[in-house]
């Protein structure tokens, strides 16, 4: 219901356009009356726009804030599970002991994928990019899961919802074991999630007494939880416009995948580790300061469409780095230089000006470095982890009506043209 109303003046006739209130953040202008006009809105890259209303997830990103249902990031990071946290993207709140041990026996019971889905893998050459794999094999799940795919039936988007949090973890690890000529592993069912994503990586069929170190079970998940969901982002929106046709969720997060490869994207945290392996030493860092400020290149892990502060999970993963790389006694040069990029990036004018703080991917890829995993599965792990979110705003959107997502243009394109054929074109 509209709050409030704008008025639009154009070719001297005024329209009135409705305003309405969310419980944070911006209002919104509807602009469907553009059309009575004659005209269409023109916004792109989105800057200024909102094409859904969602109650998942708020960024406020000149505070530098980012709630899901509610609860600061920080809060979540820090004192739930994963798994918690994916619960109460799709239900709404945090589950209580008993929908807890539900939903985590829901998630235990799905880890497992279709014998015949591995042979999907053979397709693939060993150096082929696990991102890739995992655009093809989370594609294929589709044609694996046909008598629970009736999307108008709630019972069956609730359990696609489990499958696909259950098995990404279990498709992520194989996309790796894959890559380097090991034996697929098994989930295990007396693992949690973390514990279990880290045994199928790095456990062998001989490792029958693994243990994973509980520092780095903790940040892994902690990992997770600060990678689940993010508003609008380009991958969410991905997810929503694919869902928007009635395509099928497996595919529709094949397609989130997809966006999330990107460097400007989710593929930031494995471009930071490239950028810091490029400047090698902190001597080089004014050096390569030049070439950002003349746009030869981004200092990637900086920069945000929405935060102009700290994006708030920098914060909770530079604290995990610190916890992760004390506790395995690392000294990662690495970070020496991150944090000297950083210091002189928030004392340099040409970022300040520009708004650009560190963001989620600065520091995620030095943890994930000093557990193991290879910069190539740096993206992987933050689209296993952001499948809650996006799985979230797809059952979201199938909650209520809604329209297939059709934006149009500003055309400058030939206007009439008379056919030639091609012996008389010039
Ligand atoms: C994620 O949307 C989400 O929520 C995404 C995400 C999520 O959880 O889903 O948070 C995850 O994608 C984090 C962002 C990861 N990407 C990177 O770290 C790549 C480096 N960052 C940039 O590519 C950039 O900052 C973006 C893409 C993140 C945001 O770009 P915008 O909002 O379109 O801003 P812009 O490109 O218009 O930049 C504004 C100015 C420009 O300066 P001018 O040329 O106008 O003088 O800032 C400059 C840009 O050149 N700029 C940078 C920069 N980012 C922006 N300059 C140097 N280094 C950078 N990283």
């Amino acid at each position: 219901m509209a709050d409030n109303q704008a008025t639009l003046t154009v070719d001297g006739k005024d329209y009135q356009l409705p305003i309405t209130e969310g419980t944070l953040g911006p209002s919104v202008i509807e602009v469907a009356a553009f059309q009575q006009a004659g005209y269409w809105t023109y916004d792109p890259g989105f800057m200024a726009t909102a094409p859904v209303e969602s109650k998942i997830t708020f960024i406020d990103g000149g505070k530098g804030e980012l709630l899901h249902r509610g609860y600061p990031i920080d809060q979540l990071a820090n004192n739930a599970e994963y798994l918690e946290v994916a619960y109460a993207l799709i239900h709404g709140d945090l589950p209580n002991a008993e929908q807890k041990a539900d939903f985590f026996e829901k998630i235990r019971k799905h880890t497992g994928v279709h014998d015949q889905l591995r042979k999907f893998f053979e397709g693939f050459r060993r150096d082929a990019h696990p991102m890739a794999i995992m655009v093809g094999v989370v594609g294929a799940l589709s044609a694996f899961y046909h008598e629970d795919l009736d999307i108008s039936n709630e019972e069956h988007r609730e359990i696609t919802a489990i499958r696909l949090i259950a098995k990404m973890p279990t498709l992520a690890a194989m996309s790796y074991k894959y890559s380097q000529g090991e034996p697929f592993m098994y989930p295990r069912n007396d693992f949690n999630y973390a514990e279990n994503f880290l045994y199928m990586m790095f456990a062998t069929p001989a490792d029958v007494d693994y243990k994973t170190n509980d520092v780095i079970t903790r940040a892994m998940d902690k990992i997770f939880t600060l990678h689940a969901d993010h508003e609008q982002n380009a991958s969410t929106s991905t997810v929503r416009l694919a869902g928007s046709t009635g395509a099928n969720p497996y595919a529709c997060i094949a397609a989130g995948i997809a966006a999330l490869w990107g460097p400007s994207h989710g593929g930031a945290n494995e471009a930071v580790l490239e950028m810091l392996d490029e400047i090698g030493s902190v001597e080089n860092v004014p050096e390569f300061m030049e070439k950002v400020k003349s746009r030869e290149v981004k200092l990637m892990g900086f920069g945000h469409r929405v935060y102009k502060n700290f994006d708030p999970r920098a914060q909770v993963m530079k604290e995990t780095c610190d916890e992760v790389l004390g506790a395995l006694g690392i000294n990662d040069p690495k970070l020496e230089l991150a944090m000297a990029l950083e210091k002189i990036a928030l004392e340099d004018s040409f970022f300040v000006e520009r708004n650009l703080y560190p963001n989620v991917d600065f520091y995620s890829g030095i943890i994930l470095k000093a557990i193991g995993i290879p910069t190539s599965m740096f993206t992987v792990i933050f689209s296993l982890a952001r499948t809650s979110g996006w799985i979230s705003h797809w059952l979201e959107m199938h909650s209520a009506p809604f329209k297939i997502g059709r934006p149009r243009q500003l055309y400058t394109g030939e206007t009439q043209r008379d056919f030639v054929k091609v012996e008389d074109r010039k």
